[in-house]
């Protein structure tokens, strides 16, 4: 038996040593932590269970029969984040490039099983050079079905993919499918095709940065939800967006002992607002102010920053909190706005996560380039979004509504269960100045004027509305915080279900 037992241990370490030390140290040498130690430093101490340690891939052609490495390059198993179920793959760089034979997928797609047989959230650390060049079609199957597996489990579970090193080919997709991407700054890149290829199709020169860095995805394409410094915070990072979410569709989103009474009063939130309606101010001191502990975990901060996303609590429990950002573009509604806030408000309503919007938005932005860039399709998203919701929402008007964007952002005409505003809110067709300019075309400069000053003492205001019951109340700033926690907590046994269909057809 002793010998059996050491042969288990030798096989065991000669699997930890994935590539071997040589390749372990240039990873190292790149700033990256191979993906055990990844592993260590995402899930709870001592949590790490591993499966299929032993899985070498099948391969013969160029010279691969002789070349075999237990685990096959990627490390797969469970684990626990604050003693909370999830799945895990990290990708082993040092084992063939972390490329994707079909053993590899098959060990891939055995905890994208489990995870959603179990109902716990699966997270991919992604470290890897994309299809194992070697082996042929039988890794694009591996990768289908992969991406198949991805696809069942959307809405399901949720899915986390960290980038954190090269991500090619056919990795990019499986990323793309999951419910959020973050990036590590200048160790990793994603792209479909790299700039070898790039160079010989369309012969531009780029670089792997250029192509598919963070600079890309976290600021311009918005494919990745976020980047971090190194692989620690990244790592780091996802734990505590973990903490937030619900292990399934099943579970209700977690909720924790809170330490911030719902019943603080912000007297700061009184002078939020500038005198002059065209001054903008930071709306991420209101979110900061209004949730538990001033904790608030944010998506995509870094693109599309004319709307804010992200996770907080109230009361100790997860909201979604959806905000314009009056400090960028006005906090205008644009294509980009759009689409991260439709994404996130759809993840929201799918994991039974509340959603607090709180609105200053003077309308959607126009222009060619934005009507030749699909802007109608694009802003649909979100007000299809908003209006299949049937999670509990929040909306809190703090300046400007105005136009379509009004209607978008949780009005209550698309099932906005408590619509608040502030008493600077106006909520009105559109701004003054533009409204009597339409409306009054043939008179003089001083009639516009006098003219723009009715408009505004007419409409200018959150009382038109609120008389028609559009808003059921009109609060003060400082007590905003006691008012959301109270109108959450009043929400806690809604019941709303949409009409049966087999899924919806959200204007993509
Ligand atoms: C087999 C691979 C590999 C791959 C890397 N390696 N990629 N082995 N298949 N796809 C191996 C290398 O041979 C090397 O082995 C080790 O991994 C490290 O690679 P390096 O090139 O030395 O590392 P680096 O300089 O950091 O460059 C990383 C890289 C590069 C940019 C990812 O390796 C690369 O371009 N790889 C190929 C990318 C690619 O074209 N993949 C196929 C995509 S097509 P040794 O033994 O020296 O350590 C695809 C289609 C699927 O994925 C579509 C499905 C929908």
């Amino acid at each position: 038996m002793k010998e059996i037992l050491e042969e288990l241990e030798r096989r065991r370490s000669e699997a930890r040593a994935g590539g071997g030390g040589r390749r372990i140290d240039a990873q190292h040498a790149k700033g990256k932590l191979t993906a055990r130690e990844r592993l260590d430093l995402l899930l709870d101490e001592g949590s790490f269970e591993e499966f299929d340690m032993f899985v070498e891939h099948r391969a013969v052609d160029f010279g691969m029969a002789e070349q075999k490495i237990s685990g096959d390059g990627v490390v797969t198993g469970w684990g626990t984040i604050n003693g909370r179920l999830v799945f895990v793959f990290s990708k082993d760089f040092t084992v063939f490039g972390g490329s994707l034979s079909n053993a590899h997928a098959r060990k891939i797609v055995k905890v994208q099983e489990q995870a959603l047989k179990v109902g716990a959230p699966i997270i991919g650390l992604f470290d890897a050079g994309g299809a194992r060049i070697q082996e042929g079609v039988d890794g694009l199957a591996g990768y289908a079905d992969i991406f198949l597996q991805n696809t069942l489990a959307s809405g399901v579970i949720p899915q986390i993919s960290v980038i954190m090193g090269p991500c090619a080919g056919g990795d990019v997709y499986s990323p793309a499918i999951t419910d959020f991407i973050f990036m590590v700054k200048d160790t990793s890149y994603m792209y479909v095709t790299g700039p070898d290829v790039v160079r010989t199709v369309t012969h531009e020169e780029v670089t792997h940065e250029e192509l598919g860095g963070y600079r890309v995805h976290a600021l311009k394409s918005g494919v990745a939800d976020g980047a971090f410094e190194n692989d620690l915070e990244a790592l780091t990072q996802v734990r505590r967006l973990v903490d937030f979410l619900p292990l399934s569709n099943r579970e209700k989103p977690p909720a924790r002992e809170c330490h911030d009474s719902p019943e603080r009063n912000e007297p700061s939130l009184d002078t939020l607002i500038p005198a002059n309606p065209n001054k903008p101010y930071d709306m991420k001191e209101l979110i900061l102010k209004v949730v538990d502990e001033a904790d608030f975990f944010e998506i995509s901060p870094d693109y599309a920053k004319n709307i804010i996303c992200g996770f907080a609590r109230i009361e100790g429990a997860t909201v979604g909190v959806v905000a314009n950002q009056p400090q960028v573009l006005a906090g205008v509604l644009d294509i980009d706005s759009s689409r991260k806030a439709a994404r996130f408000v759809r993840f929201c309503d799918a994991f039974d996560i509340p959603l607090v919007t709180l609105v200053d938005v003077p309308g959607f932005m126009p222009g060619t380039k934005q009507e030749q860039g699909g802007l109608i399709r694009h802003g649909a998203k979100l007000l299809f979004a908003y209006a299949e919701a049937t999670v509990p929402k929040v909306t809190l008007i703090t300046r400007k509504a105005y136009g379509g964007a009004y209607d978008v952002m949780s009005s209550k005409h698309i099932r906005g269960d408590v619509n608040y505003a502030w008493p600077s809110a106006e909520i009105a067709v559109m701004g003054s100045k533009g409204a009597v300019e339409i409306i009054f075309r043939n008179q003089t400069q001083e009639e516009l004027v006098e003219r723009e000053a009715e408009y505004k003492a007419r409409f200018a205001n959150p009382f038109v509305a609120a008389s028609r019951g559009y808003i059921d109340d009109v609060i003060s700033p400082h007590s905003t915080r006691r008012r959301i926690a109270r109108a959450l907590r009043n929400l806690r046994g809604k019941v709303l279900t949409n009409p049966w269909k087999k899924h919806d057809n959200i204007p993509l």
